[in-house]
């Protein structure tokens, strides 16, 4: 892949590119760059392309960029990695971010757009609803799991990504695409590490000098496991791409 402005390793034995990036601006056009690439990609060969959209504050800037692409939306559909337990219109959603900062700026299919439901549904039932979305989208059999083209994730400080949080019950549902996450005492939805593990292309973007411990961690020879859950996620058929920001690994 083309550096503009980061330059890549690769980790050959767990199969991990990283992208060290100089600033956040050069970390988001790299991610414009390989997502581009492998939703093209996937178009090309099975006429269309999922991508798992990450929550958090690190993707708006991409979200708004994509925004002024000129791809085929039709072909493109969208799916949530995790999702507050709030209302679609409430300041924390994930679906109203990319609403705002992506969807409501482009001419987007709403029969492509695939968000999580919340309120008033409870948690468990609202990740079987999702769960049953997925089932039918993909076409399923029993046991299978979805294969998203795209993954998109971030990392929070404690290791967390999508909304699997370190020593949480989540990170031990292996016979589920969808399951309950918790936030301390806070209900959200999120994949599960099996799902994202079937990613074609597994994308996290981490910036922030106050991921540096957790990314030491999750990126060590050893992984730290369940302390640090993004540590966890290893495609297994997939690529990995960590684009990290070079005050992650400065501290
Ligand atoms: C969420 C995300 C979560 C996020 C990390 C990093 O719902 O908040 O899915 O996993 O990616 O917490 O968040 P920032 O990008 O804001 O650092």
């Amino acid at each position: 892949m083309p550096n503009a402005g980061g330059y890549f390793t690769t980790f050959p034995q767990t199969a991990m590119n990283q992208v060290i990036c100089p600033d956040l601006d050069t970390l988001t056009a790299q991610a414009l760059m390989l997502i581009q690439k492998r939703v093209f990609a996937a178009i090309d060969q099975q006429g269309r392309a999922t991508l798992v959209l990450a929550g958090g504050s690190t993707p708006r800037r991409l979200y708004e960029h994509i925004a002024t692409q000129s791809w085929p939306w039709h072909q493109i559909h969208l799916f949530w990695g995790d999702e507050r337990f709030v209302p679609p219109d409430h300041p924390d959603s994930n679906y109203r971010m990319v609403r705002e900062t992506w969807l409501d700026r482009v001419t987007f299919p709403a029969g492509n757009i695939h968000p999580m439901p919340t309120v008033p549904l409870t948690p468990e039932a609202a990740a079987a609803a999702y769960e049953q979305e997925l089932q039918a989208f993909f076409a399923l059999k029993p046991g299978e799991f979805p294969v998203f083209d795209v993954i998109l994730l971030g990392m929070g400080e404690d290791g967390h990504t999508a909304s699997l949080f370190p020593q949480t019950a989540a990170l031990q549902v292996c016979d589920r695409a969808v399951t309950v996450g918790h936030k301390g005492n806070e209900p959200r939805l999120t994949l599960t590490i099996p799902t994202l593990n079937f990613g074609r292309c597994v994308i996290f973007m981490v910036a922030g000098a106050n991921k540096a411990h957790a990314y030491r961690q999750v990126t060590a020879a050893q992984p730290a496991g369940e302390q640090y859950p993004a540590a966890l996620i290893r495609p297994q058929g997939g690529d990995l791409w960590w684009l990290v920001e070079s005050t992650v690994l400065q501290h």
